[in-house]
This record gives structure tokens, sequence and C-alpha cells, in this order.
């Protein structure tokens, strides 16, 4: 039996819309069987009705600034849709100990950076004015600290001298965009007890193209800084070396 799994968005739903793609194949461990936003005006709750999903609208406004009894609403739709996964897509409500403890272990959130780097706001911006190579994002269990939580999924992608905050966020949502997806399939999968499928490790899931490319010319990156050939011979036990792996001075040449 498919899983009965909601999301939760604020804005555009790309993300959403990218599970609900998924899950039409029928062997998809999980079902999409609503949409839920903070926001009316949401664009995700057009493409979401679009695409054949249920949607409500819970709007934050409505509550006054009681967010235990805004997140008692949602639940309560979630429950009433016989939810078993959450999914957060571009929630942009801080949530409060009552809702992560009500879906703990079974929601899931992504975010647009390679945690435990740039949680919160505005990550693409701070990944350029850091000057990282490499940049991406992140499936995790939700927890009570914002942007935490064990990882279940990442992406990367390399970050191009000419890149701006928009054109580093549109390479990485279309990583979120195949993450997502194979994240809740290994996650489902998992909690059915069913083996997950074969990549679900996420060893490497993504197209040549696409993740954990090296953005350096190959005589670049990576390279031993010995010639070949002239690798030390280190006399000490593997488990020696696998406690330092740097050989000792001695067996520098
Ligand atoms: C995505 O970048 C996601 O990582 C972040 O919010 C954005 C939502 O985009 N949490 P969309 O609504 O899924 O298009």
């Amino acid at each position: 039996m498919r899983q009965r799994a909601a999301v939760l968005i604020s804005g555009r739903g790309s993300n959403m819309a990218a599970l609900i793609a998924a899950a039409r194949d029928p062997a998809y461990p999980v079902e999409i069987v609503l949409a839920v936003s903070n926001q009316a005006q949401a664009p995700g709750l057009g493409l979401a009705a679009a695409l054949g999903v249920p949607t409500e609208v819970v709007e934050h406004r409505r509550f006054k600034g009681d967010r235990a009894a805004h997140e008692a609403a949602i639940d309560a739709a979630l429950r009433a849709a016989e939810v078993q996964i959450l999914c957060l897509a571009g929630y942009m409500r801080l949530l409060t100990p009552f809702l992560v403890g009500r879906w703990a272990g079974r929601m899931l959130n992504i975010h647009p950076s390679l945690l435990p780097a740039f949680p919160g706001l505005d990550t693409h911006a701070r990944a350029l004015a850091a000057g990282v190579k490499l940049h991406g994002c992140t499936v995790h269990l939700v927890t009570q600290t914002t942007d935490e939580g064990p990882i279940l999924a990442q992406a990367a992608v390399p970050v191009l001298p000419d890149d701006t905050a928009e054109t580093l966020a549109a390479r990485v949502l279309a990583q979120e965009h195949i993450i997502y997806p194979l994240a809740l399939r290994a996650f489902a999968s998992r909690r059915s007890g069913m083996s997950p499928p074969a990549d679900a490790a996420l060893l490497n899931p993504l197209p040549p193209e696409g993740a954990l490319l090296n953005p350096l010319p190959p005589e670049g990156a990576l390279q031993s800084p010995l010639p070949p050939g002239t690798a030390p011979h280190d006399p000490r036990s593997p488990e020696a070396v696998l406690r330092d792996p740097l050989p000792p001075r001695a067996a520098l040449p």
C-alpha cells in the first residue's frame, strides 16, 4: 500500500510539483494526497489543482499571531486527509514544537544549501559571498532547530565564476527537483520495511552534467601532489594509517 503524503507550501510549488510528478508512477511508494498552503495567493495551489491534487488553505493571518492554533488547524487538515508523511517544500513559517513533535520522524524538508552550511534565508547570495566552489541542496528530517535534522540526501553543483544568486539558484533548483523525489522514495521504502531502491544511497543518482561535478579541469583538481610512481611507502599498519592517513614525515621523499 502506498503511503499518503501531503506537501506544505507557501509559494511557487516547484518542488511540490516534482513530488507529484514522481508519485504519478504507481510503483512510487508514496501518493501525494494533499497540498496545504498558509498563503491563499500561493501559485503552487493552482499548480497542485492542475495536477489533480486536492488543496487546502490554512492562512496564518487568520490566527492573528497564534502560531499554535494555526498549526493545530494545519494538523487537523492533515489528519482529516489521513496523511502519514509531511513534506515541507518552500513553507516559509517557523514551526513550533507542536507540529514538529506531532510529525517527528515523518516530516521532511528541502533546503537550498549543502547543510550544515548556510541554514536560513538567502542561501545562494551567502554562498557567493563566502566564495564556496560547491553549493547545493539538502533533504533532511525536520527537528526543532530550523534547517537541522538528519540528512537524507544532498546534491552539489559547481559555483561558476560569473554566477549571480539567480543563476546559482536555478542550477540548485534543478537538483532539488531530482533529489526530493528520490529522498522521499527511499524514506518511504525504508519506513514500510522495503529495502530502498538501489540508487537510494544517492551514490550517483544525478545526470553527469548535474551534481557532484568537478568544476576544475581534469589536470587541476584532486590530483595527488606527488608525481605518479613516487608515492611514499608507508610502513605503518593499516589500522595506524586509518587513524592518521598522513604518512610519517620520514616516509615523504
Ligand atoms: C526551494 O528553493 C526550497 O529549497 C526552499 O524554498 C524553495 C521553494 O521553491 N525551501 P518551490 O516553491 O518548491 O519552487
